[in-house]
């Protein structure tokens, strides 16, 4: 049964009890006491609707409450944190802009671009997901309009801007490989010759991003979330930008960096820098130098806080060796050993295992290669790029 049966009438009723009452894992027994008022088929729907609702809080917030999901659909959709952020940045360049989203979904970015003053349209292929983007506007009081169709054939003309996110799941598995996405990467490619923003995954190779676009690597909370390519009017001549959320720490430039022996300071540039290939960036805020060329650390004679890095103070230069290492752990006491690794082949969580931490004291293990010879470095953690709950 599809969600438009949930947004009046019994199924709107069904559904506002569903959601009071659901809790995770008491779905039989919802289910149950609803079928004494209800049809089967409409309690299935609404209790169905009340656990996607409570899962997507995680991306959506309060607004959860009041949308609607199809279980792909959630799956697919960006975050609010990060499509406010894209929009609002769409919105500062080309405000009021007609904007047409190619392969909408539920409407993530949409309800975003809407609420940023943007005028919307959704093309979205599949007509169950495109109602429930439809119901979303609706039930957050944005306008907007929702289409059933497919990217390819829609006409351009009376949009000033191409949004897409494309669809990067099949078989419900997720693709890697930007040649699979849909719709496809040769559609993509022709979209960016115009003022376009192409969500894409955070792993593109840099070779495949077009001459002209910048390619914008967006993390929220330390996670890499994923890349927005920007062409014509919305890119603004840089190739390359790595933006921290919630933050909203942005960087373009690498400059060129040294390379050098440890200081008293380790820096781990957030992932969005690192896939950016900004790393030298961090360099230059913290006026250091990278502990090896090709390795993402960076290292500094002086603490200087800064939102592209999480700081690590470096105590003590141990030999990359099971047996002293379990050793150092066991006189130190080390009971919470957090590891950090680059450029060397080794699983954290099974080290962790083998080192066997008992303690009190807290510990973070920095392993990483310099030339040829891995080493390891007793620290203690000063920051984190983003504020920690
Ligand atoms: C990744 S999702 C979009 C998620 C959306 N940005 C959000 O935040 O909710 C991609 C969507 O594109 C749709 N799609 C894939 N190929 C399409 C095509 N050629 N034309 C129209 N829609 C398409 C899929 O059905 C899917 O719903």
């Amino acid at each position: 049964m599809s969600v438009t049966a949930l947004l009046e009438g019994p199924g709107a009723e069904v559904l506002a009890a569903a959601c009071a009452e659901y809790r995770p894992g008491n779905e039989l027994q919802l289910v149950e006491k609803l079928r004494r008022r209800y049809d089967a088929p409409l309690v299935t729907t609404a209790v169905t609707q009340a656990a996607l609702r409570h899962r997507a809080v995680a991306k959506f917030g309060p607004d959860a409450e009041r949308m609607y999901f199809t279980p792909d659909g959630l799956e697919q959709a960006t975050r609010t944190t990060v499509s406010t952020h894209r929009a609002a940045r769409l919105a500062a360049t080309l405000p009021g802009a007609r904007v047409v989203d190619l392969g909408c979904g539920i409407g993530g970015d949409l309800i975003s671009a809407a609420r940023a003053g943007l005028h919307v349209t959704g093309v979205e292929r599949d007509p169950e997901t495109a109602a429930t983007a439809r119901a979303n506007l609706s039930a957050l009081g944005l306008s907007g309009e929702v289409l059933v169709g497919e990217a390819e054939s829609t006409d351009l003309t009376p949009y000033d801007v191409v949004f897409a996110d494309p669809a990067r799941r099949a078989d419900g598995r997720r693709v890697f490989d930007h040649n699979a996405y849909s719709p496809p990467w040769s559609f993509v490619t022709q979209l960016l010759q115009r003022t376009a923003c192409v969500k894409v995954a955070p792993g593109i190779p840099h070779d495949a991003i077009p001459e002209g676009v910048e390619a914008e690597w967006i993390s929220d909370s330390g996670e890499v979330k994923e890349a927005a390519l920007w062409s014509g009017q919305l890119s603004p001549g840089t190739s390359r930008r790595a933006t921290l959320l919630p933050g909203g720490a942005s960087v373009t430039d690498a400059p060129e960096a040294d390379s050098g022996p440890v200081g008293k300071y380790i820096y781990e540039p957030d992932g969005a820098v690192v896939r950016a290939g900004l790393v030298t960036a961090v360099a230059a805020a913290v006026d250091g130098w990278l502990l090896d060329p090709r390795i993402a650390y960076v290292t500094a004679s002086t603490y200087v806080p800064t939102a592209l890095a999480s700081a690590y103070e470096v105590l003590e230069e141990l030999p990359y060796k099971e047996k002293a290492l379990r050793s150092w752990v066991r006189t130190q006491g080390i009971g919470t050993l957090e590891i950090k690794k680059r450029g060397v082949d080794l699983d954290p969580a099974q080290l962790r295992k083998k080192l066997a931490p008992k303690g009190s004291a807290s510990a973070t293990l920095v392993i990483t290669r310099i030339g040829r010879d891995a080493v390891a470095y007793s620290c203690r953690r000063v920051t984190t790029s983003f504020p920690v709950a």
